[in-house]
């Protein structure tokens, strides 16, 4: 029996380091910054890691065993940091079983977690390789985890819990480099009840079930960073939905999920002829229950997306092409720490409405781009024009980096590639997009690369006296750095979308015809969303006497769109439509835990009553995924300056 276990383990590490060698790692001269993690990690670098867990429903907890695999980067080391979260860590050993000390220090700020201090047996040198295992039970409400009763799932009668990594919440699950500037492959091993389906983030190698005990066995082969861990586990059934897609769900939510997502397959395909061949094999999408605190999130083979928005109009599907696009921009090429967030999510946007212009028309992505400045330009507003959050590098200044998430990195950054590519022109542009691919796929990297990689790409590719006239028109300093709007308007003009201007500016100011009648009457759902996100802007001229006699003349609240709800609501709670105790607006914030859509609700309902605020929070908290709770907690005990703009509804 000993010896078949050793020649396993042998195996196992065989194909580690021949997994390994397949890609590039990080020149070890490198230093990389990241002040959002307390690792050293320009000494070690994490290049694999084994993860196993026990998955305990009974008492919430999660035990894990990790061992993690370095290569040692720099001389004389004798200390390994990780980022932890609350995890109560039993042992740690090292290659040659020998229990190393530790200890736990607390940073200043408590969200952002712990440092756990590990003192080697030795001292490594560079180039030296180091493996560390450490044996751990997280908190009973780790920030990344939701565990949900029987009575929170759509089938109402099993447990469910599923885990939300990004930004740096995994350090409550594992201990671990918490950041985005490692990449490491791994293997994650779940023990879990027999009953529940457990998917993560990776290749499915093994799965039985022994002893009233469900094993589950996965590989990721490619890189990632620690954000794109994920896993769930509950009563689960997987659905093919073309050759390399498939959708994964509770039984009950399986029709409805295969009805929406009916085009996944034509979306990577059409992805993939504007950009470069898809690299991770199938594509999967989990798709939640409502309390997921996103709209989707792109973890490689398991996009996870939320149930709650799906209500029927296919309405949701740019939001599975923008987790899709992420296959390249984020899960590929990465940003190297959290101020530069937009080259993850300027970038997929980019690609999610090339892919939408291949897949329906030029004029659907247009008016999505314009939907996105719309609440762009909310958002600026919202934090203040000399922000630095308005900026596209943000300064966190020891913040949470989730506090500096909005809808600017992805549209601002948007609008700078727009502008880029109207430069050199829509061919040109794509070469060096797929150039910039195949250079810093499995990297991180940060603003500053981007800029020399794409001054040297103009340079090499592009006729001289063009190339410098387009380098030289171009203000890095201020698209990148400066607070504020973006310092130059690019066009996205369609007619659907001045349509929609124009009907909402004739329903302020009371000027709707019969003839607006007929045109709305045509309106898709992005153009009525255009309609009511303009209205929301006027809010300080309307009383609720004329947004009732809105709401007769187009009859606002017997839409279902959750999106456009969530912008009537905007509109209705300001105004005094929808009054305290704010019936209709509970029965939205409590059925959605999509923080995006929620917390500018909440923003406006405490500004007109706080108690009334906090008893509706207090009826729905358990609901909440840990992330969306803190985010509305926060809003709760936060001063709130009544004339503050409201927070944009949509990113
Ligand atoms: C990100 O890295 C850049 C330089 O590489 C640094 O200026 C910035 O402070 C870093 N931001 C964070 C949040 O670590
Ligand atoms: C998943 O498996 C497929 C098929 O073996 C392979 O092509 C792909 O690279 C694997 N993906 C990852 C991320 O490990
Ligand atoms: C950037 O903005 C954040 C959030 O408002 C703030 O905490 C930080 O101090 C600001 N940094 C600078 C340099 O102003
Ligand atoms: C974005 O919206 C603002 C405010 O409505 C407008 O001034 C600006 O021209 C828009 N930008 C684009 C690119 O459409
Ligand atoms: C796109 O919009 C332009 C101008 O707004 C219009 O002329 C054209 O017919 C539209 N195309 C489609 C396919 O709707
Ligand atoms: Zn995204």
């Amino acid at each position: 029996m000993k010896s078949l276990l050793l020649i396993t383990m042998l195996l196992c590490l065989s194909s580690v380091l021949a997994i390994r060698q397949r890609y590039p790692t990080v020149p070890p001269n490198e230093v990389l910054e990241d002040e959002s993690s307390f690792s050293n990690i320009n000494e070690v670098r994490t290049n694999h890691f084994d993860l196993a867990v026990i998955i305990d429903f009974d008492n919430t907890l999660i035990y894990g065993t990790q061992t993690l695999h370095f290569d040692v980067v720099a001389d004389h080391v004798s200390n390994v940091f990780l980022d932890v979260r609350d995890l109560l860590i039993s042992q740690v050993t090292d290659d040659q079983g020998r229990n190393l000390d530790f200890q736990v220090r607390a940073g200043v700020n408590d969200e952002l977690g712990q440092r756990l201090e590990i003192t080697l047996a030795d001292e490594y040198s560079s180039g030296s390789a180091l493996t560390l295992t450490i044996n751990y039970v997280t908190s009973k409400n780790p920030s990344a985890v939701s565990w949900l009763t029987p009575e929170q799932t759509a089938g109402g009668q099993l447990p469910y819990m599923y885990t939300q990594c990004e930004s740096i919440h995994c350090r409550s699950i594992a201990p671990l480099q918490d950041t985005p500037a490692i990449k490491a492959t791994y293997t994650f091993y779940s023990q879990s009840r027999e009953d529940l389906i457990v998917r993560a983030s990776g290749n499915l190698t093994d799965e039985y079930v022994q002893d009233g005990v469900r094993h589950t066995k996965f590989i990721m082969e490619i890189p990632v960073v620690s954000y794109l861990l994920a896993f769930a586990s509950g009563n689960l059934v997987e659905r093919q939905l073309g050759s390399r897609t498939y959708v994964i769900t509770e039984p009950e939510l399986v029709e409805k999920s295969v009805s929406e997502l009916s085009r996944l397959n034509e979306a990577v395909e059409a992805a993939e002829t504007y950009l470069t061949p898809y690299e991770w094999g199938v594509y999967k999408v989990l798709m939640l229950p409502p309390s997921f605190p996103y709209g989707g999130m792109e973890n490689p083979l398991l996009t996870f997306a939320n149930s709650g928005l799906i209500n029927g109009d296919r309405s949701s599907f740019r939001l599975f092409v923008h987790e899709l696009s992420h296959s390249w921009f984020g899960n590929l090429v990465t940003n190297e720490n959290w101020s530069n967030f937009w080259l993850n999510e300027g970038f997929t946007v980019f690609l999610e409405r090339k892919t939408d212009s291949i897949l329906f028309d030029r004029n659907t992505s247009k008016v999505s781009s314009q939907l996105g400045n719309s609440s762009m330009y909310m958002q600026i507003e919202g934090f203040g024009l000399d922000s630095n959050y308005t900026s596209l590098h943000p300064d966190l200044n020891g913040n949470h980096p989730d506090t500096s998430i909005s809808g600017i990195p992805y549209e601002k950054g948007f609008q700078f590639l727009v502008y880029l590519e109207s430069l050199v022109g829509e061919e040109t542009f794509r070469s060096f997009l797929q150039s910039y691919v195949d250079t810093f796929s499995y990297k991180s990297l940060e603003v500053e690369d981007f800029i020399s990689f794409f001054i040297d790409f103009v340079s090499a590719e592009v006729e001289y006296n063009q190339a410098r006239s387009v380098l030289d028109q171009i203000d890095w300093q201020t698209w990148v750095y400066s607070p504020g709007y973006p310092p130059v308007t690019v066009d996205f003009g369609t007619d659907s979308y001045d349509n929609a201007i124009k009907i909402a500016n004739d329903l302020v100011q009371n000027t709707f015809s019969q003839e607006d009648q007929d045109i709305y009457a045509e309106f898709n759902l992005d153009q009525r969303i255009i309609v009511v996100n303009e209205m929301v802007r006027s809010t300080d001229i309307l009383i609720a006497s004329d947004v009732e006699r809105i709401n007769s003349q187009i009859d606002l609240s017997s839409e279902t769109n959750p999106r456009l709800i969530a912008s009537w609501l905007m509109v209705a709670i300001p105004t005094g439509y929808e009054a305290s105790p704010f019936p209709n607006a509970e029965a939205y914030v409590g059925s959605l835990g999509r923080y995006a859509l929620i917390s500018p609700i909440y923003q406006e309902m405490i500004k007109v009553d706080r108690d009334a605020s906090w008893e509706i929070f207090r009826r729905h908290e358990n609901f909440y995924h840990p992330i969306t709770r803190e985010i509305i907690r926060d809003l709760l005990v936060a001063e709130v300056d009544p004339n503050a703009p409201p927070i944009a509804a949509i990113f």
